[in-house]
């Protein structure tokens, strides 16, 4: 009886320890949603976690926290919040947590550019990998006729369909890689390329793991169960494939390389070790496989969802279509589509940020973990925390985008029907020191892209096709649902 109360004694004091315990760590953050033990706020964010996070900001505020399991995560809302966090203090919130699906899938953690910690051999690669991409032409003039033969080689795939309904994902997938593998690897291939068309399907093989096996983030023991072993396996397979093709195509450029002849981003690296780059030359082979690595997986299935996002909504708003239908026909008629007319055609560009508002590819950007303590809208944050910058907040907020799932271009124009000279509440591609790098190619393709499509068809939804869903998938990228659509040539 006396060991019983005992032990009913310790468990009881080990509770209130544990309980006194838990409170104090909790008042180390903002607040936010109560948590449960063990699962944290993660039940809670089943519906969505935009939509949960949009229901949250409204009862917390802008800065509040999530419990992702046993991890507290501060979810920054609202362009106030982000940018004082990500611009203001860049330097406190640039750096990456260590996730356990990256340390898998990226062997020497802390190198590369996407997953690596803040600090002087981030700065110097992403420094490299800028100098290299703009040398070679991204975001540049120089790039456009590469840009514009694969914008030409889409339209045929396109013509191909004959009208019958497709899934345009691949199509816009391979043009959208062959674009970034021209800068990067110096080469591109034929949509029926059997190498190439691996490669891209190996890719979103690996986007639909690596989304269906992020519990392994939250609770890396349970890669013991076997049903979710095999996702963590699907991940590492996937990835060590791709990461094969990388090594594989930078053993070719070491094995051709010529310092008087610097071919594309990679040689551009290959320089860099030649002449002795006092960081990078002290990194492991490993960085410049994984530089490259983040630069193709980065660059490809971004801007491809995005214009499938674009695509998808024009179908659901045949006005907006048939006035970009109507300006290209005015300002461009059938020249080839170039950067230098942009400003002749401001409702098809606003027409694009449109869809990069309504339907950002990154809701929550990507994880980012402050190296100081900090304070943000008068919220103090420690050290080491793990932060999920909520771009969609921004593009959702009614204040700035009144009646926010409108499909609207004319939010991006001014009175005169020009590009607005400024855009408040409008980050697809982040700020701050972790911005995204591939921005200004972007913008390139996205344009290009988008405005040859239109130049050449009307895309309309299957005969008899239900309304899509808009709600999407989240992976690496949210992405829309699987649709099709039907392109009608217009001449
Ligand atoms: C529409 C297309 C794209 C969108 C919306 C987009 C968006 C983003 C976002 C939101 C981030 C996270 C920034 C942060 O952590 O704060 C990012 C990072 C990054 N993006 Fe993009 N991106 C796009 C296309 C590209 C392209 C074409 C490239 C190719 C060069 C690229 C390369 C990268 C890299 C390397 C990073 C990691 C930067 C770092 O950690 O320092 N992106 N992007």
């Amino acid at each position: 009886m006396a060991m019983e109360s005992l032990l009913v004694v310790v468990l009881t004091l080990l509770a209130v320890f544990l309980y006194v315990q838990n409170v104090r760590w909790k008042r180390r953050y903002p607040p936010g949603p109560r948590a449960w033990p063990i699962v944290g706020n993660l039940r809670d964010l089943a519906p969505g976690q935009h939509r949960v996070f949009a229901e949250w900001r409204l009862k917390y505020g802008d800065v509040f926290t999530v419990w992702l399991g046993p991890r507290p995560a501060v979810v920054l809302n609202g362009q106030d919040a982000v940018k004082e966090a990500l611009q203001k203090h860049g330097d406190i919130f640039s750096s990456r947590p260590d996730l356990f699906l990256w340390g898998k899938i990226i062997p020497t953690r802390g190198k590369g550019i996407t997953a690596a910690p803040y600090g002087p051999e981030w700065k110097e690669t992403r420094k490299v990998a800028l100098t290299w991409l703009n040398a070679f032409g991204a975001g540049k003039q120089s790039l456009e006729p590469t840009i514009v033969q694969e914008a030409q080689d889409l339209v045929q795939v396109f013509k191909d369909k004959q009208g019958q309904p497709f899934d345009p994902t691949v199509p816009l997938s391979l043009a959208a890689s062959n674009v970034i593998s021209s800068v990067v690897f110096g080469r591109r291939f034929n949509h029926d390329d059997e190498r190439f068309s691996r490669l891209i399907k190996l890719q979103n093989r690996y986007f639909r793991a690596n989304a269906s096996a992020q519990a392994l983030n939250v609770y890396p023991i349970l890669r013991h169960i076997p049903s979710i072993r095999r996702k963590l396996e699907e991940v590492v397979t996937c990835s060590e494939e791709i990461r094969s093709f990388v090594i594989e195509v930078i053993q070719e450029h070491r094995e051709t390389f010529d310092p008087n002849n610097i071919r594309d981003v990679i040689d551009g690296f290959l320089l860099e070790e030649h002449q002795g780059n006092r960081i990078l030359s002290e990194l492991p082979e490993d960085n410049i496989i994984n530089v490259i690595r983040n630069l193709f997986v980065a660059g490809s299935d971004t801007t491809a969802t995005t214009l499938s996002w674009a695509l998808l909504y024009l179908v659901m708003n045949q006005e907006v279509q048939r006035k970009v239908h109507v300006e290209i026909d005015v300002s461009l008629g059938k020249q080839t589509p170039s950067m230098l007319l942009r400003d002749y055609l401001p409702y098809t560009e606003a027409t694009i940020r449109e869809a990069q508002r309504i339907r950002s590819i990154a809701p929550s950007s990507v994880p980012h973990e402050t190296t100081a303590p900090a304070t943000i809208l008068g919220h103090q944050i420690p050290a080491g925390t793990f932060i999920l910058p909520n771009l969609w907040s921004l593009h959702m907020d009614p204040k700035f985008w009144p009646d926010p799932e409108r499909f609207d271009p004319t939010r991006f124009l001014d009175a005169d029907g020009q590009l607005a000279p400024r855009t408040e509440s409008f980050l697809p591609f982040s700020v701050g020191p972790r911005r995204c790098l591939g921005e200004q190619l972007a913008k390139f393709e996205l344009f290009l892209f988008f405005t040859s499509l239109l130049q050449q068809f009307t895309f309309k939804l299957p005969e008899g096709a239900p309304t899509p869903d808009t709600e999407g998938i989240f992976g690496l990228v949210f992405s829309p649902k699987p649709f099709k659509i039907c392109a009608f040539p217009r001449y």
